[in-house]
């Protein structure tokens, strides 16, 4: 980015311009697998607000689209040196811009020409290696020298280490870090050696306080969250749930020795992306003053896709998921048959562990015209299901975030959550004598909890209508945008960069 772009991005004239370098493993509209790549492009852009100056340092994998990859423009090469043997690999720069964000993507064929991000972690381990380094080395390239480096999941872990070794004495070795976790149960583990050797880390950082978890293993989220000048996680709820032996993922004691320098920052949603109003994959869009009419017809739009009865009277249950067990899967599984009264559809968008892929197979041909599942990735039929369903499930076992129940809402779509991490934080159980609250809500990962969820749920959609649709308007008008939480980030990064 220019000089001036940036001067001009600066529009306070009280705050001074924060320069701050996103690290991470995907990014919408690039790469995107989860939740990760949708916070790596709203955050940068809600910062942008805050008087940041933002750029994002990605992998250039060889799936992302062609018409990404026309976007970048090169910006130079060199050759960085990795591994104990001090062997060298090419690093080069490709540069996009976007809506005043700036991307460097990282160019090595060796890395990342394996086709999806993650293939697995005895490739992934080499690969985020090099991916960390070369950030680092990336920055220091280009000149642009961030006060913050902001750090994302286990594979951008070891940036606060190289940050405080190799590049100490290196211009970016003036920047602070923050390490944000987005989800615990992926760390980075790996046998010493292999770890070592891709690394290039000095020995001493291979000890208990640091990068090693027992005699044989390292682990490099351990190793970054001990080294960050700051962790944040998702929510307030999952800062608190990691520090205890049941969501810590063996890392609790780590985190409750760091928890001075931990915090948790709920996510927000895209709210241009996510806008019922302006959607263009929506066969009617709405907002809060019409919805009552134009929902319905994105209700039939949605069954006459997903091939299920066209009718107006059956409540359409939503599922928006990575199909793993975080996402408590098991529990709707365990109930399924019950759920399936006659007056209920489902439909399901996900893919992940055969398992759940199976399960879902198989009601949707036990229960035809009332359960679809599309085994598959795809954005429109997302948008269709969060405008298109009534209620929308997130039973998750835990949740350090999660975007779909705030994507729901934002459509109006009523969640039906469990009591956990972002979940807790985000979704005010329904009251029915205050008549307030966004949705549904159980507490203990129990079958027949879930149940009792739905079957509330079920109760207000048929026999109180008029308190359903006032949910669902309370819903829309909640703000589930960034603002507030890029606030308290760019608070954060001022305390750190005037430590
Ligand atoms: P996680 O990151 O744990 O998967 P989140 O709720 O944070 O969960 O984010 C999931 C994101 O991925 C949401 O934007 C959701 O719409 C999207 N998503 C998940 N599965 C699919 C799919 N099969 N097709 C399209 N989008 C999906
Ligand atoms: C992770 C979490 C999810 C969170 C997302 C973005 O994938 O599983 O809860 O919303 O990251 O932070």
């Amino acid at each position: 980015m220019s000089q001036n772009t940036a001067a001009a991005l600066c529009n306070d004239p009280v705050t001074p311009c924060r320069k701050v370098a996103f690290v991470g493993s995907e990014c919408y509209p690039f790469v995107k697998t989860g939740g990760l790549g949708d916070v790596m492009y709203a955050l940068p852009r809600a910062l942008l607000k805050e008087d940041c100056e933002v750029r994002v340092i990605l992998p250039l994998y060889n799936c992302m689209a062609d018409k990404y990859k026309k976007m970048l423009e090169y910006k130079g090469s060199f050759m960085m040196d990795l591994t104990l043997e001090g062997r060298t690999f090419y690093v080069g720069i490709m540069e996009a811009e976007m809506d005043g964000v700036t991307y460097d993507f990282i160019d090595n064929k060796e890395f990342f020409d394996w086709g999806n991000p993650y293939t697995g972690l005895w490739e992934d381990i080499p690969k985020y290696c090099f991916f960390s380094k070369a950030s680092l080395a990336v920055l220091n390239y280009l000149g642009w020298i961030p006060d913050i480096i902001h750090c994302h999941d286990w594979q951008a872990a070891l940036v606060p280490m190289y940050l405080r070794t190799h590049f100490a004495i290196t211009p970016v070795g003036e920047a602070k870090s923050v390490l944000t976790i987005h989800n615990l149960r992926f760390q980075g583990i790996c046998s010493i050696p292999h770890l070592k050797y891709w690394s290039g880390l000095p020995d001493h950082l291979f000890h208990y306080p640091w990068l090693k978890i027992n005699d044989d293993e390292a682990n490099m989220f351990k190793g970054g969250l001990a080294f960050a000048d700051w962790i944040t996680t998702v929510s307030a709820t999952y800062a608190q749930e990691i520090q205890t032996s049941d969501f810590g993922e063996g890392l609790d004691n780590h985190l409750r020795y760091h928890s001075p320098k931990l915090s948790g920052i709920v996510n927000g949603i895209d709210v241009d992306i996510w806008n019922s109003a302006t959607d263009k994959l929506l066969e009617a869009p709405y907002d809060e003053s019409d919805f009552l009419e134009k929902k319905i017809l994105n209700k039939r739009a949605l069954q006459q896709k997903m091939g299920l009865e066209q009718d107006d009277g059956k409540m359409v249950l939503g599922l928006v998921s990575r199909l793993t067990d975080q996402k408590g899967l098991d529990l709707i599984d365990t109930i399924f048959t019950r759920i399936m009264d006659g007056n209920t559809q489902v439909v399901v968008l996900g893919t992940g562990d055969s398992r759940y892929e199976n399960a879902f197979r198989y009601y949707e041909s036990k229960y035809k015209g009332l359960v679809s599942a599309k085994i598959t990735y795809n954005e429109s039929i997302a948008h269709a299901i969060y405008a298109g369903a009534d209620a929308f499930l997130v039973p998750s076992l835990f949740e350090p975030c999660g975007l779909t129940q705030l994507i729901a809402m934002r459509y109006g779509t009523i969640p039906i959550v469990r009591e956990t991490g972002g979940l807790k934080d985000t979704v005010l159980p329904y009251n029915p004598e205050e008549n307030t609250g966004n949705g549904f809500t159980f507490c203990l990962y129990r079958p027949d909890d879930l149940l009792d969820a739905v079957n509330r749920a079920k109760t207000v959609f048929f026999t109180d209508r008029w308190r359903w649709d006032e949910m669902v308007r309370r819903d829309m008008q909640k703000d589930v945008s960034w603002e507030k939480s890029a606030a308290q980030y760019a608070d954060l990064y001022d305390r750190l960069s005037g430590e």
